[in-house]
């Protein structure tokens, strides 16, 4: 047979593969999300994400010393108070378990980045993103504790904010609210879109963060929507945001592509609970290879665009890309 374009000659070798490979992961691309609770002495399994743990701040010495070693450069933080209330006020409170947390991981590794979630869901105890004003998700309201989160975030040490809430506005609240307080070098990481989305079920669980009533779709966005993640991220980037975040990936790898073809700013992808737990179950069940398909997932949501890759696997695949 007369061929002139073979592509399998660029496949004949390991070697030759490598050579030609467009998407290849790095340790730098992860960042590790971690639950800090409050108490002392605990460091727990997560029953619905295994492999991940609640800690708390005086056990987080030999996590971060672990985390740092394998060359993750940004953890994402996550905090579970003692007390929840209709406002959220622990979220706030400077001696906080996240505030705590921060100031503790600061003083161990200096040099890791500090990115804290900044919502209220943990903390409040209906269970939602924001305040509640006659059953409906406040929007302004809450955009204003939002920002008096991230101040005490900021005042704490975090080196990023990122706000989880998605409420309209809350990126512009939280850059005047630093700026005004001299946080002009803190910047923000802004989940832009984040979809009402049922992957995030085992995080729930972790975070004992479930909606009491209702569910999170006057807020979050719907799953069939493109064009309004594009809409929504140029908001935040007008408002002040200096990264945006597609959230889910693996189920939202169209988005993530649209996200980087559109705007030219680092761009963030939430590898989520859901996707997290459905790969370790199934290979706790033999149906598939864990690093041959977590790899591929991350890698997958590489390709699609994202640089920067928020994931339950990191420190797993540190290790595998070393070699280990
Ligand atoms: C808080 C928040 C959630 C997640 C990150 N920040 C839960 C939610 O919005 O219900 C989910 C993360 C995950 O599933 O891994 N708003």
């Amino acid at each position: 047979m007369t061929l002139v374009n073979r592509p399998r000659r660029l496949r004949v070798s390991g070697a030759m593969r490598s050579l030609v490979r467009e998407t290849v992961l790095h340790v730098d691309d992860f960042v590790y999300p971690l639950f800090v609770v409050e108490g002392e002495n605990i460091k727990s399994e997560i029953s619905s994400m295994p492999g991940n743990y609640h800690y708390s701040v005086d056990q987080l010495k030999e996590e971060i010393e672990e985390i740092s070693e394998l060359g993750i450069k940004a953890v994402l933080l996550f905090g579970l108070p003692e007390h929840k209330d209709s406002r959220a006020s622990q979220a706030y409170y400077d001696q906080g378990v996240v505030q705590r947390a921060v100031r503790e991981i600061k003083r161990i590794n200096p040099a890791l980045l500090v990115i804290t979630d900044v919502c209220m869901c943990q903390y409040t105890d209906h269970g939602h993103c924001g305040v509640i004003e006659e059953s409906y998700v406040a929007n302004d309201v809450s955009a204003q504790i939002i920002a008096e989160i991230a101040l005490s975030h900021a005042k704490a040490g975090a080196d990023i904010v990122a706000p989880s809430d998605m409420m309209d506005g809350r990126i512009a609240a939280i850059r005047s609210t630093l700026d005004e307080n001299g946080y002009t070098e803190v910047s923000i990481m802004s989940y832009s879109a984040k979809y009402a989305s049922a992957f995030y079920g085992p995080f729930r669980a972790a975070a004992n963060s479930a909606p009491q009533f209702g569910d999170r779709k006057t807020y979050q966005m719907d799953p069939g929507n493109s064009d309004e993640a594009l809409r929504e991220i140029s908001l935040d980037l007008q408002e002040g945001a200096d990264f945006i975040m597609v959230k889910p990936a693996l189920a939202y790898l169209d988005i993530i592509r649209r996200a980087k073809d559109y705007f030219n700013v680092p761009l963030a992808a939430y590898n989520v609970s859901g996707e997290y737990a459905m790969l370790k179950a199934a290979a706790e069940k033999g149906y598939i290879d864990e690093k041959a398909t977590a790899l591929e997932m991350l890698t997958a949501i590489k390709r699609a665009g994202a640089g920067i890759i928020i994931t339950y696997y990191a420190k797993e695949a540190a290790r595998w890309i070393k070699g280990e």
